[in-house]
């Protein structure tokens, strides 16, 4: 028998090592693998011991932020396929906790309110609205999914990022925001876009970077662009323009913006193609009708003055946007001064009832389509959000945790470690879009069927369907209180429309 010596041993163990340095690099499941061999294995290795070290010590799995822990794990497991149900009862603090969301199930439902057994995870959830439908728009078509993905440029995120966000959204028939940053050909892999002109119009801006209509209606011929999006503000910085730190403006991204390689690159914090309510209604109607393609804003809620003229100057039907998309201050973003991300602009609810009730006063609701962002990746927070009104909610961090983001927070300074938020080729090289379109597909999926199964238990067959009379917010253990009261709903207020309905019914038998 051969003895073990302590060279021998060594010389074993830096095998071992090699062994796990190989498989770390060639292996193309874990992006943080790829990218740090061998010390990435502990990251897994306290996830898996997490909850028993956090009984005792550190912090519980819903407190931290802006994703929990339980958030993240639902998340991750759904993105995986794996089975992301909860043993023994939940463990949020329901009975003390204000402000917490409560469905209220039915015991008997109406007509057309079971679907299969649960809800199968490839059943379609399609928009309840035409998008583009009521203001005639050549290219009106109704989202084949209420879930979509949100605005997030290339640049704020890498080219395999982009890329399978793309394909995982061409799986599942979800449309992919570009972001501020225009079109780049990770955009190219067979997903529908919805294009955003950003302040600094990348994509559709001339030589001195005004905006360019022949420029932009190029541009969108050349892509699957179905939908255009102004955007007006960000929930994570409104007022102040998109920023892309330096380190991140390589010579692609210089390309496809026009702008210099290694400089920070601002966009302004308002546009320069109107200036008032009257002339961004002139500018929407004048890219509908260029393109032919529906046409709406993106908003974070400050000042409700410019929802008041918006919903007022709509009022006569001869101009309108298609539709609103309100983020929510609680929403992401690649860099932002803290105090802009934490204290400007109304987090979702409040920001987004707001809007609603000005257009529902206006009689109008039925006339667009209300678009939500701002965790609303979780399907609580999505409920509600169907309930005060939205017709379909975009998720941006959410989809970035399915394909690898591990909430490290870093998104600003290009050391993403899982090559989601960067540009350094030391850290993209490990994210496969092959591997993680599926994931951003199957979170999708996950996401959808989760919102048909509580409505099914509300006795509706589609979310848009469960009003702001089926959620009530809990206030610690003393009283439940409704969505219509708290928001100061009127009768009809958060519903569709008799029209809508009769539209959208037949389609969720099929
Ligand atoms: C990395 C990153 C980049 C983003 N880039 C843009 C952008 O270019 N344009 C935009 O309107 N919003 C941008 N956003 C905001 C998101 O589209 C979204 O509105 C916001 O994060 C709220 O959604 P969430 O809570 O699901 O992330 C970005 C967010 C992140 C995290
Ligand atoms: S892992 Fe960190 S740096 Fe990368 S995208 Fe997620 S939060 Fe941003």
């Amino acid at each position: 028998m051969t003895r073990l010596t302590p060279r021998s041993v060594a010389g074993l163990a830096a095998a071992a090592l090699g062994g796990v340095v190989v498989h770390d690099l060639t292996q193309r499941k874990h992006a943080l693998l790829r990218n740090f061999p061998v010390i990435g294995h502990f990251r897994y290795w306290v996830e898996t011991v997490g909850p028993e070290l956090r009984q005792y010590i550190v912090t519980s799995n819903d407190e931290e932020r802006p994703f929990s822990r339980d958030q993240r794990s639902w998340i991750y497991a759904s993105s995986k396929g794996e089975n992301n149900y909860v043993g023994f009862g939940t463990d949020n603090d329901v009975e003390r906790v204000p402000g917490y969301p409560v469905v209220k199930h039915r015991t008997f439902a109406g007509e057309g309110a079971a679907t299969a057994p649960h809800g199968d995870e490839g059943v379609p959830v399609p928009s309840a609205k035409v998008l583009g439908g009521p203001r005639g728009r050549r290219h009106a078509f109704r989202p084949a999914s209420v879930v979509n993905v949100s605005g997030m440029s290339f640049g704020a995120l890498s080219a395999p990022a982009i890329r399978a966000l793309n394909e995982g959204a061409a799986k599942v028939g979800c449309l992919q925001n570009t972001g501020e940053g225009s079109i780049a050909p990770a955009h190219r892999h067979g997903g529908d876009l919805v294009f955003q002109i950003g302040t600094a119009y990348f994509g559709c801006r001339d030589e001195r970077g005004r905006f360019d209509l022949a420029r932009l209606v190029d541009l969108v011929q050349s892509a699957p662009v179905r939908a255009i999006e102004v955007k007006l503000s960000q929930g994570a910085k409104p007022g102040l323009g998109g920023m892309l730190p330096g380190a991140k403006v390589d010579e692609t991204i210089a390309e496809i913006r026009g702008i210099p390689v290694g400089v920070d690159c601002a966009s302004p914090s308002r546009h320069t193609a109107f200036g008032d309510v009257d002339s961004m209604l002139d500018f929407v109607e004048m890219v509908a009708d260029a393109t032919g393609l529906p046409v709406g804003i993106k908003s974070a809620v400050g000042n409700l003055e410019f929802w008041d003229e918006l919903a007022d100057q709509m009022g006569p039907r001869t101009r309108g946007v298609d539709f609103v998309n309100v983020d929510g201050g609680e929403g992401g973003t690649g860099a932002a001064p803290m105090i802009f991300a934490d204290s400007v602009a109304y987090p979702f609810r409040i920001g987004f009832s707001e809007v609603y009730r000005r257009f529902a006063r206006a009689g109008l609701t039925d006339d667009l389509t209300f678009i939500g962002a701002g965790k609303l990746g979780l399907a609580e927070n999505a409920l509600v959000a169907f309930a005060l009104g939205a017709d379909m909610v975009n998720v941006g961090r959410e989809a970035m945790l399915a394909i690898g983001c591990i909430q490290a927070q870093k998104c600003h300074t290009d050391h993403c470690p899982v090559g989601v938020a960067t540009q350094n080729p030391r850290y993209t090289r490990g994210l496969d879009p092959e591997l993680k379109k599926d994931r951003l597909a199957n979170y999708v999926l996950a996401l959808r069927r989760d919102l048909l199964k509580v409505s099914e238990a509300v006795g509706v067959p589609h979310p848009g369907l469960i009003g702001p009379d089926d959620i009530d917010i809990l206030d610690g253990q003393r009283a439940a209180v409704g969505l219509r009261e708290l928001y100061d709903y009127e009768p009809g207020w958060g519903e569709l429309g008799p029209a809508v309905r009769r539209e959208l019914l037949p389609l969720l038998q099929g």
